[in-house]
């Protein structure tokens, strides 16, 4: 395996890599806090629903049906996934490929949680975000993180806001998005439902700035010990 293009940032007082989780509702602000912890500490920045997007894309793009396990699962196996880091962000090239702004479109919105309730992609998702600890310390924002993938770590957020004020915010990114439908499908997939994992700091950012949200995430973190 190559070495990762980036040296190690384990924060003070802590020899090992750390993992800030932040997990959420679609639209309730996670990217953007994760953004802004990745840059205060100096970690690198992992946002896993991209990863399923970028499944997503992959899957659209030969043509396999998103509806079909098998075929979404056949397709998994047989792509060939780098890790690039850009600007303090890792993300997740296929087949040689940078999906871009392909991953917010819609024909992905639609079919994403689709592919995100297969277990065998869920599996594999959570190994390749693991081995993820290779880079250094992350921020990783998604829908399992505190719960699942980095369920040990003391540095954990979930994030929600009134529907309202998530659809507003996505539009206002230029996105349109049908988040009520896939609160629902993230909510009730049998595997790794989005869940309050235990130990997770709650927030509300319905009415918060990101200014807000931040200042309250890093006081936390402080009382943690980060
Ligand atoms: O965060 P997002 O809206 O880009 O995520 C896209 C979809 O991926 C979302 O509907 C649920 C799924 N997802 C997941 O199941 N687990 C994660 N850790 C991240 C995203």
């Amino acid at each position: 395996m190559k070495p990762p293009n980036v040296t190690k940032n384990n924060a003070p007082g802590h020899p090992r890599p750390v993992v800030i989780a932040i997990d959420g509702t679609s639209g309730s602000g996670k990217s953007t806090l994760a953004r802004r912890l990745a840059k205060q500490f100096g970690f690198n920045h992992v946002d896993t629903g991209a990863m399923y997007r970028t499944l997503t894309w992959q899957c659209l793009r030969h043509n396999a049906d998103c509806n079909d396990p098998a075929a979404v699962i056949r397709t998994m196996r047989e792509m060939k996934t780098e890790f690039p880091v850009f600007d303090g962000r890792i993300r997740m090239f296929v087949d040689e490929a940078n999906p871009g702004e392909a991953i917010r479109g819609e024909a992905v919105n639609q079919s994403v949680s689709l592919i995100a309730r297969i277990p065998e992609v869920r599996a594999w998702m959570v190994a390749r975000q693991r081995e993820l600890i290779r880079f250094g310390s992350l921020v990783m924002e998604g829908r399992d993180i505190g719960s699942v993938v980095f369920a040990e770590t003391p540095f954990k957020f979930y994030l929600d806001a009134h529907l309202d004020a998530r659809v507003e915010r996505r539009s206002r990114d230029g996105y349109s998005d049908q988040l009520k439908q896939r609160d629902i499908l993230d909510t009730t997939r049998r595997v790794s439902p989005l869940v309050v994992s235990s130990g997770a700091y709650v927030m509300d950012t319905s009415a918060n700035t990101p200014d807000q949200t931040a200042a309250l995430a890093l006081e936390e973190l402080k009382r943690r010990g980060l």
